[in-house]
């Protein structure tokens, strides 16, 4: 049984990969701190599963306590998800973004080889693509100009990846270049936990209908777009999880050196507005929401080319914005 390393596996993405790991007769192993995540997220784990999840509560930036866990569990390879993601926040502290983002990768890669682990599934972000140069944005437009320091630890934790599988001709490296992932488990046993004020729009529907806050804010309905407000590439969590099961597998099968980059989208546009009607519809409750200004940094449009995922991993969506959004609903309700 192949046994994998789940870095911030007790996270929003890696909590649902967890879980398909498991299904797929994988081993999965958590290293999380719990920093952005909570205990109820093993409990949710093990309700679906029936397994109690193995957790390391240590620091992926600690040497030598990722030395001790690789020491013990002995992995073939790792899913690293690890990471603080606040947009927002990355502008305002990014010392934070690059001590963690960039450190927790320099670390891993340093224990993965002095334990001789080559195989690797890193999670990278749409937002490597800034504006995208056309669209849908493929796996080869330009990257580099991205607007947050967030995105530029996206960015150089992709270089550092080439630059290793370069140095190292053994690594086998996939990065998955996650679009604007949304949902949670059809259980509703585990989900999104924002911790204090969310970060992204389906939290803020959520809450905005279940009356824990006044209105959603519509960031602008004066873009170029068919309703006027942004367009993304709404993913569910679960067809994202799924595809990390694939990428471990596509890579066993793979010559090193290897390092390979898929983006993971639906490679659908839907707007704000759009996102907005479709919950109101598939749930039959009501989010109240305004209009507001245009939120800085925002691009108007941006969704994926998904051919190279598809030929390659064999790996496409199999649900809706409308399950999205229901399950993200019912995830919203089971919190309370
Ligand atoms: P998340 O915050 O829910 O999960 C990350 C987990 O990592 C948390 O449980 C946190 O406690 C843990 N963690 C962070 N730093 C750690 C450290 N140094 N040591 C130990 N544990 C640590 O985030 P997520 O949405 O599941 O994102 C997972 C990955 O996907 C991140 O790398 C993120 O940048 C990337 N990504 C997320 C999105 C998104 O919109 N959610 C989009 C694109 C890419
Ligand atoms: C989606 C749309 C907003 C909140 C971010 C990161 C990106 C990636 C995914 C990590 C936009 C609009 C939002 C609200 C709104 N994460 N919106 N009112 O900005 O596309 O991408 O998450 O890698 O790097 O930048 O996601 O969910 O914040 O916004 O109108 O209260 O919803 O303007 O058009 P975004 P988001």
């Amino acid at each position: 049984m192949k046994k994998t390393i789940v870095t911030g596996g007790a996270g929003f993405i890696g909590s649902h990969t967890w879980v398909e790991l498991l299904a797929a007769g994988c081993t999965p192993i958590i290293v999380d701190d719990l920093r952005n995540s909570e205990e109820r997220v093993l409990l949710g784990l093990e309700k679906i599963t029936g397994r109690k999840p193995v957790i390391h509560r240590i620091d992926c930036t600690d040497a030598r306590a990722m030395n001790l866990v690789f020491v013990q569990e002995k992995p073939d390879s790792v899913i690293h998800f690890a990471a603080d993601k606040a947009v927002g926040e990355s502008v305002r502290d990014p010392l934070k973004y690059y001590h963690n983002n960039i450190g927790s990768l320099v670390t891993l890669l340093r224990v993965m080889a002095d334990h001789k682990v080559k195989d690797l599934v890193f999670s990278s972000s749409c937002t490597v693509y800034g504006e995208g140069d056309k669209l849908p944005v493929t796996e080869d437009s330009p990257t580099g100009a991205a607007a947050s320091p967030y995105g530029y630890t996206k960015v150089v934790c992709e270089q550092m990846l080439r630059d290793a599988s370069i140095a190292d001709p053994a690594l086998r490296v996939v990065m998955l270049r996650y679009f604007n992932p949304i949902g949670a488990h059809p259980s509703a046993h585990i989900g999104e936990l924002p911790i204090g004020v969310p970060n992204n729009l389906v939290p803020f529907i959520t809450q905005a209908a279940a009356g824990l806050r006044d209105k959603l804010t519509v960031f602008g309905n004066d873009y170029p777009t068919r309703d006027g407000s942004c367009i993304r590439d709404y993913i569910h969590v679960v067809d994202l999880a799924k595809a990390h099961v694939l990428a471990l597998q596509w890579i066993a099968k793979q010559k090193a050196p290897l390092c390979e980059v898929f983006n993971l989208g639906t490679g659908q546009g839907n707007t704000v507005l759009e996102a907005v009607h479709t919950f109101e519809e598939v749930n039959g409750v009501k989010v109240p929401f305004v209009i507001g200004p245009r939120r800085a940094g925002d691009v108007v449009a941006m969704y994926a080319d998904t051919a190279k995922s598809l030929n390659v991993l064999g790996w496409r969506t199999e649900l809706t914005l409308g399950d999205a959004l229901r399950d993200a609903w019912r995830w919203q309700l089971a919190l309370g």
